[in-house]
Order: C-alpha cells, then structure tokens, then sequence
C-alpha cells in the first residue's frame, strides 16, 4: 500500500476507533476466550495496577485471543485462548505485529504489522517491546499462545504479536517447552469432546533485574493450565488424571533452583502437575489473591 494510502487509513481507523469501546483495556469483547467467562485477575489492570491492560487480540477482522499484559515489562503475565482440536497447518510465515491502541485508545483495533525499519513513532518504541529487542539478546521470542495451537492461518498470523511473547531460552523454546505443546495439544485432540481452554503464563523473577537491554523482563518460569469441561467418557488409565484439568510449569533459566521444577541435566524441564498445585505456586509467587485460572476447576456442575 503507498504511504499516503496507509496514513489515510490509519486517520480512518482513529475517528472510527473513538467510536468503538477500546479492544486494549477490557476483556468483555472477548470473555469467550476465558471458561464460562471468567478471566483470572479480572478488572486488575484498571482497579489495582495501572500497568497492566487487558487486551482482546483482533486480527483481521475477528478476535482471536485474550492476553493480560503488562506495560512495565513490556511483555504480557499469560494469553488466554481455545485450542482447537482439529489438525492446523504449519506455521505461517508472519510479520511481528503490535496494537496501536496500548498507548492510543482512540487507535486502530487491529494489530498492525511493525515497520521494517526502526519506529519513527517513539512513544511506540518507548512503551513496548519492538523486534529489535530481541536481536543479539540471547533469548528467543517465546510464544505464550502457540501459533501450531490455533487453527487457520489468521489465527495463526494473530500469534505473533509482541503483546503475546515473552524472552525465552532457546532451550527451553526449542526443548521440553515445544514437546510439552506438543503432548498437550495431541492429548487433547485425542481425548477432548469439544473446545478446550487454554491459559498460558510467566512467573517472574523474584527480583527485578533480569531485562534485556534495561527494557523487556525476562520470566523465571512459564506456565500453563487448560480446562476441557466435555472430555472422552472411556479415558485409558494414564490419562484419567489429565481430565478435566490438568498444568505444567517450565524452568527458563537453568540455574533456578528446584522447588518449582526440579533439576534436570537439559536445565530447561517441564514439571506437569494438577492445576490445584499450579494455583498455589502462582498463589505464593504473584501478588494476586484469587488464583482461580478456570470457574469451579472447570467442573461443570
Ligand atoms: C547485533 O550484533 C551485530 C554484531 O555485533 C551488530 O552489527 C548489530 O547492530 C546488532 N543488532 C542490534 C539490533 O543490536
Ligand atoms: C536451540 O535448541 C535446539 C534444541 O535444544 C538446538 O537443536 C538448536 O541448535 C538451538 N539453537 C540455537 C541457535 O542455539
Ligand atoms: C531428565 O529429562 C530427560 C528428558 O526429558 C528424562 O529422560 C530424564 O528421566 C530426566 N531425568 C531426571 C533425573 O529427572
Ligand atoms: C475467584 O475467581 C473465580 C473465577 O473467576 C470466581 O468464581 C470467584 O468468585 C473469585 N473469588 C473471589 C474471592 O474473588
């Protein structure tokens, strides 16, 4: 599109933005995305921390997941989404893209692609993470939703969006991080009757001094959690706990001690575990009192 085309564009989609309620700042336009649409730490990002903004991921035309981000470490605390169960394509080859409403609530809705170059605009550069942060950082961009958990090349293309990343080691991304995406994805395609619910999210460190370039924080851990309320009647026996919840934490710094994950010799392991042992880790290492990931433990009744 010719330059002066797209500015038109952009003035457009900002005096129709002032007319929408902003995507960024509130998850009511896409609590689909949460079970029985109850986000966890709901309203935290406008009640208690002006840091965090709810963002409902809107990608050509449709939303395609839910991320909690937080603007101080320029990275999101999980991204919430549907696993759809039926066999995906590979991976797109996507442009990084991020929401211009973070900073400009009257700004499109729609993610936009970053410019090739460095971004003239500096608040843009200023209040999130940029691709460039990641060059020559020794970290990978890690995917908190998966593009190969999503199914059509749109949803696939709204992964790569830096709102839903967060710096991750290459052995962790490439390593115990990608089978555990794996395993999950295929068990529950095997055995789930219907959609399941996905969150997926970080512990940070403790202390606040793991930053690339003084900008994007590093997590000490990732974790994820998933609820399949409808669930194959006649589940072999090493499945039988793995249903109707089930949770896994990851190490993404291998001199972390072991009581979250223990020490392993690939330093990057996946410690899969009952979401009630999740819910009380998360309870001990984030400020939020109501750990509740999925309404009832994902119990129907
Ligand atoms: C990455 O490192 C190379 C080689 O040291 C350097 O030329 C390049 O400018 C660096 N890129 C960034 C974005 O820091
Ligand atoms: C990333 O990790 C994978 C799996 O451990 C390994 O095969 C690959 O060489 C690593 N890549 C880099 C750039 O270190
Ligand atoms: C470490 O991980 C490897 C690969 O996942 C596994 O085969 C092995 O049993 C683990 N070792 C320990 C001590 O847990
Ligand atoms: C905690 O969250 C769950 C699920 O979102 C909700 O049902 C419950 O009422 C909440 N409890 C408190 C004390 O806020």
């Amino acid at each position: 599109m010719p330059p002066s085309c797209k500015g038109a564009l952009l003035l457009l989609l900002a005096c129709l933005g002032g007319l929408a309620l902003g995507e960024v700042g509130n998850f009511s336009p896409c609590l689909n995305f949460f079970y029985r649409e109850r986000p966890p730490w709901q309203g935290i990002g406008t009640k208690q921390n002006n840091n965090l903004a709810e963002i409902c991921q809107f990608y050509k035309n449709q939303y395609s997941f839910a991320s909690l981000y937080h603007k101080k470490r320029r990275t999101p605390l999980y991204s919430a989404y549907i696993l759809f169960t039926v066999r995906s394509g590979k991976r797109p080859d996507a442009r990084w893209m991020y929401e211009p409403q973070l900073e400009n609530p009257r700004g499109s809705r729609e993610m936009t692609p970053f410019p090739t170059r460095k971004p003239k605009d500096k608040i843009v550069f200023d209040n999130r993470a940029v691709p460039a942060d990641y060059t020559n950082s020794t970290y990978t961009k890690g995917h908190l939703n998966p593009s190969a958990h999503n199914n059509g090349v749109e949803n696939q293309k709204a992964t790569f969006t830096l709102t839903n990343i967060v710096p991750q080691r290459n052995g962790s991304n490439c390593g115990p991080w990608n089978h555990l995406e794996t395993e999950v994805k295929q068990r529950l395609e095997k055995y789930c009757d219907g959609l399941a619910y996905v969150i997926t999210g970080v512990i940070p460190y403790r202390s606040e001094n793991h930053y690339i370039k003084e900008r994007v924080a590093v997590p000490e851990y990732l974790w994820s959690a998933y609820c399949c309320p409808r669930y194959r009647a006649k589940l072999p026996e090493s499945e039988q706990t793995h249903f109707p919840t089930y949770a896994a934490v990851g190490k993404n710094d291998h001199e972390s001690d072991d009581t979250i994950v223990p020490v392993n010799e690939t330093g990057y392991d996946v410690s899969q575990m009952p979401l009630e042992i999740l819910e009380c880790i998360l309870k001990r290492r984030l400020d939020m009192h109501n750990t509740s990931l999925f309404h009832k433990q994902c119990r129907e009744d």
